[in-house]
């Protein structure tokens, strides 16, 4: 992770979070250990639980809690009151900012722990689930600090979401399957940037992608880019794989799961497991084989049709993979702890909602002068160089007054 390596060596100079706590609620995997160690280089004590019991690697949870500055509250495969138990211990340090991945964090903080908030400074929120669980707070008036949301990154929306998901969640997939993906019938639910680029990866190992939508532009865009675009009542009889990437929930509900064909595997990219009804399945279910293979089970309905469930309807890149590369995590990870240092740098006082730069309870998108730092430090990584502007083209691109 070069991108991180160098920040790191550049925070261990400047100490960015001297003297600050960080919360954060991430999942505990090695490249979240760099991104840990890159805030304590920085000056940061940092405590850290899992923001998914599923994808928690337990001996890099051991790992991290052995170094100075860090505590960790994660076990893989805890259940739920352990999973929130683990938030509430992470959050026992009164943190000056937080980063969370999914926003139950940052839910716990407002609904359950309010007497800490007046001290946060601000936060970071990794994904498009836990950003729009954000905009619904602030819109509420409940958001009391702000938020920078990775999504409205540039950066995180192409080398995270599209190249980074697109690629890890058919490698999940394949993991959990084995399966031919040439010559499928592979359908994706959601064309959000997730969505397009498991449909392109897809299209890339010889299925045939037919996406299904909700909103029109994005639909049209699906189209433009020579996909198939039906509703899922049309689609679901057609799929051999079904790959959902909404953040939605009920995508594959009872109806459509009844209309799939022998064979037909479901498999979830979105944040939450709600994406795929799995009570309906085990409703419309008379026999259940669980672990057929590792992270697939089996569903036999009454008319001897069989559906494969990967991971359990949960995030299939992070269960039944490694989630997304290395490589993609250093970018994405780079962006939040930029911001994390632009939020520590605005000084809020406590008792105050608003930040020095009057931002307090929204949800921000990332600074464009980060974007550009990280995909700078991302170029410099691969030995890329790129061309500048000259004083003449910036002066031309300046200006209103010079046309043809
Ligand atoms: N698996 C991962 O590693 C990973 C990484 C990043 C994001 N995510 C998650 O993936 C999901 C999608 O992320 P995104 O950045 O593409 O989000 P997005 O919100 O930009 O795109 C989601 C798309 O799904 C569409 N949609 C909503 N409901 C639908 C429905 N019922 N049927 C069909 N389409 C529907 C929306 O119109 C939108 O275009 C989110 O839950 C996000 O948190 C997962």
């Amino acid at each position: 992770m070069p991108v991180l390596g160098m920040l790191r060596a550049d925070f261990a100079e400047r100490q960015p979070f001297a003297g600050l706590t960080v919360a954060c609620c991430l999942h505990v995997t090695a490249e979240t250990a760099v991104l840990i160690r890159t805030l304590t280089a920085g000056g940061a004590r940092v405590h850290l639980a899992a923001s998914n019991p599923l994808s928690t690697q337990d001996d890099i949870a051991a790992a991290l809690a052995a170094e100075p500055g860090v505590t960790v509250q994660a076990r893989s495969g805890v259940d739920r009151a352990t999973y929130y138990e683990h938030i509430h211990r992470a959050l026992d340090c009164g943190p000056d900012l937080v980063m969370d991945d999914g926003c139950d964090l940052v839910n716990t903080l407002h609904e359950d722990r309010a007497e800490l908030i007046d001290r946060v400074r601000g936060g970071t929120e990794a994904t498009s689930s836990g950003a729009a669980r954000l905009r619904r707070m602030a819109v509420a008036g409940s958001l009391r600090f702000p938020v920078v949301a990775a999504e409205l990154s540039d950066i995180s929306r192409m080398i995270d979401h599209k190249y980074g998901t697109g690629q890890s969640v058919l490698d999940g997939i394949l993991r959990a399957t084995n399966t031919l993906v040439a010559g499928k019938t592979v359908v994706v639910a959601g064309f959000g940037p997730c969505g397009s680029g498991i449909a392109e990866r897809a299209r890339g190992l010889g299925a045939q992608v037919i996406v299904t939508e909700v909103d029109p532009v994005r639909a049209l865009g699906a189209l433009m880019q020579g996909f198939r675009v039906l509703p899922m009542t049309a689609a679901a009889p057609l799929a051999e794989l079904v790959i959902t990437a909404t953040g939605s929930r009920d995508v594959l509900a009872a109806a459509e799961l009844a209309q799939l064909s022998d064979g037909a595997m479901l498999a979830n990219a979105g944040h939450f497991d709600v994406e795929i009804d799995v009570g309906a399945l085990a409703d419309l279910a008379v026999e259940v084989n669980r672990g057929v293979r590792p992270h697939a089970d089996e569903f036999v309905l009454a008319d001897g049709r069989r559906l494969i469930l990967l991971a359990e309807g949960r995030v299939v890149n992070l269960v039944a993979g490694e989630g997304n590369p290395a490589a993609v995590m250093d970018t994405s990870f780079a962006v939040q702890v930029l911001a994390l240092g632009w939020l520590a740098g605005t000084q809020r006082e406590p008792g105050r909602d608003d930040g020095a730069d009057a931002s307090g309870g929204r949800v921000l998108a990332v600074p464009p002068d980060i974007d550009a730092r990280v995909a700078n430090l991302a170029l410099a990584s691969l030995g890329t160089r790129i061309d500048t502007l000259t004083k003449e083209q910036q002066r031309y691109l300046e200006s209103w007054q010079q046309g043809s």
